[in-house]
């Protein structure tokens, strides 16, 4: 036997007695309302980043299964259009209902794959749950108008019809609220879509739309496809080309962002496009500085800082700064428990994979050999295994590091002094991403006046997260085009129509 396989059977092995309990543990994709292999019965393992045992094995997906499942979405669409709102809204909130009954269920696949800690992943799965039952309120919302006309014989009709077959590309990160943030919008608008989850974490995908069955969503209106690394780039390409496509939701890079929207450009298609972020998290003297520091820990710490919402540049003060520095030592010291995320009390994860820890890591050490200095952190915590990366603090940060103007994306807070408010507004927009910004003072002028100013999509005052189903959620410059959440993420699943009515006088 070779030794690949030998791994492989062991791996395997190894699942049927660690998982074997998870009762939402899918291994096949969802295509016209079935569980299917892929056409050449091609499989690629998902791990667990907390210590690289393999949690199941999905199908590896190529062309001719998507283009199946655009074909199968397409078809469904004929009668999900039609059907109501009230109907779907219905759908909607059994969805909504069967992923809170199933919220540790959903939980513990999320933390398999991964490697968020336990609380938090139910967290995703309620913050994720929250936006069913938001487009299930919302989807008997989707209106038209009827504008006035300069003429008296003639009507303006205004109507909103949805777009058709939806692409979903959904990142790592947030695995089941990416998807639940898309899909309950695209559902409540009347479309149908087919989901592509990142190959790191495809089963939280597959163990969500098993309860959308449950529920009642019709064959053919919701599919995954599963694809590895090898094929994502491939299939990618078809879901933005195919003609009977006509929108593509990405969430995740701004590299990866900028080749969809060019492959989306070619057919004209209708985008949304959630991408990278570079949020400044502004402390000024005013200032409640307990609370600047409890969330300044949700703001990095959250999801390990694999988020794009994620601070990333803390501006402080220079009046407040050595306090400030202080506190988030203390507050990373006591509240970082860096470990796996099925045991008690951890409250940081493993990065998602090897990539991310070089990334983090090469950031710091550039950082570090330039003249930063670590107060605490700065190093993979090697005795956890290849993944864990120390929750980070760091000071003296210049321009000339690549930490300065990169979206870190992992655990590490960069922290700089400014002396007055223009200083920090003229660092805090010296960037091409434009998604959150967070704000702390007590200055009514100063909050209106960062409201006005800063150039980012979301801005925070006096808070460390932003996200939530009732607000738009989105970037401008680089960080992306659309909304998702809030009446707005509904929208961006329909095409208004116009329809002149007119010699009514006959
Ligand atoms: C993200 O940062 O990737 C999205 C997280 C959120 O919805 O807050």
């Amino acid at each position: 036997m070779d030794l690949l396989r030998f791994g492989a059977a062991r791996h395997l092995q190894l699942f049927t007695t660690t998982y074997r309990s998870m009762h939402l543990l899918k291994n096949k994709a969802f295509v016209d309302g079935k569980w299917q292999h892929a056409a050449n019965n091609a499989v690629f393992p998902v791990t667990n980043p907390a210590d690289d045992t393999v949690i199941g094995e999905v199908p590896d997906m190529s062309e001719k299964d998507a283009k199946f499942a655009i074909d199968v979405a397409s078809k469904a669409f004929k009668s999900w259009r039609d059907s109501t709102a009230r109907e779907r809204a219905n759908i909607l909130r059994k969805w909504n209902n069967l992923c809170l009954e199933n919220v540790d269920h959903l939980a513990e696949v999320l933390t398999a794959e991964s490697g968020k800690p336990l609380a938090e992943a139910k967290g995703e799965v309620i913050y994720g749950t929250s936006f069913l039952e938001y487009f299930a309120d919302t989807a008997r919302h989707v209106t038209g108008e009827i504008i006035p006309s300069p003429w008296p014989n003639k009507q303006i009709l205004v109507t909103r019809h949805p777009i058709g077959v939806i692409s979903i590309i959904t990142p790592w990160n947030f695995p089941f609220a990416m998807i639940t943030r898309k899909v309950g919008a695209l559902l409540a608008a009347g479309c149908t879509c087919v989901i592509k989850p990142s190959e790191d974490t495809p089963l939280t995908a597959l163990a969500a739309v098993e309860l959308a069955k449950q529920a009642g969503v019709p064959d053919g209106v919701v599919n995954v496809v599963t694809t590895s690394r090898n094929n994502a780039a491939s299939v990618g390409k078809l879901l933005c080309e195919d003609p009977a496509v006509g929108c593509i939701s990405f969430t995740g890079s701004t590299n990866v962002g900028r080749i969809l929207y060019g492959m989306a450009a070619k057919g004209i298609k209708r985008v949304s496009l959630e991408l990278g972020g570079n949020a400044p998290f502004i402390v000024f003297p005013s200032a409640d500085l307990e609370n600047a520091l409890d969330q300044a820990m949700l703001a990095k710490f959250r999801n390990n800082g694999q988020a794009c919402v994620g601070a990333n540049r803390f501006l402080i003060h220079e009046s407040v700064f050595d306090k400030f520095i202080e506190g988030f030592k203390g507050r990373i010291g006591k509240k970082c428990i860096l470990g796996p995320g099925t045991k008690a009390g951890v409250t940081c994860g493993p990065l998602v994979n090897k990539m991310q820890v070089d990334k983090v890591s090469g950031l710091v050490d550039d950082a570090v050999s330039k003249g930063a200095k670590v107060v605490v952190g700065g190093k993979v915590a090697k005795e956890l295994g290849d993944k864990f990366y120390q929750s980070t603090l760091l000071v003296d940060v210049k321009p000339s590091m690549e930490i300065y103007h990169e979206e870190v994306f992992g655990p590490v807070a960069v922290c700089y002094k400014f002396k007055d408010e223009a200083e920090a507004l003229e660092v805090a927009n010296s960037t091409r991403g434009g998604l959150a910004s967070y704000v702390f003072t007590k200055d009514l002028g100063q909050v209106f006046r960062m409201s006005q100013k800063l150039e980012f999509g979301m801005v925070g005052i006096n808070d460390g997260i932003v996200s939530v189903a009732e607000a738009p959620f989105g970037g401008i410059k680089e960080s992306g085009i659309g909304r998702e959440g809030s009446k707005h993420g509904v929208e961006e699943y329909t095409d208004i129509k116009y329809t002149l009515m007119s010699a009514l006088d006959k």
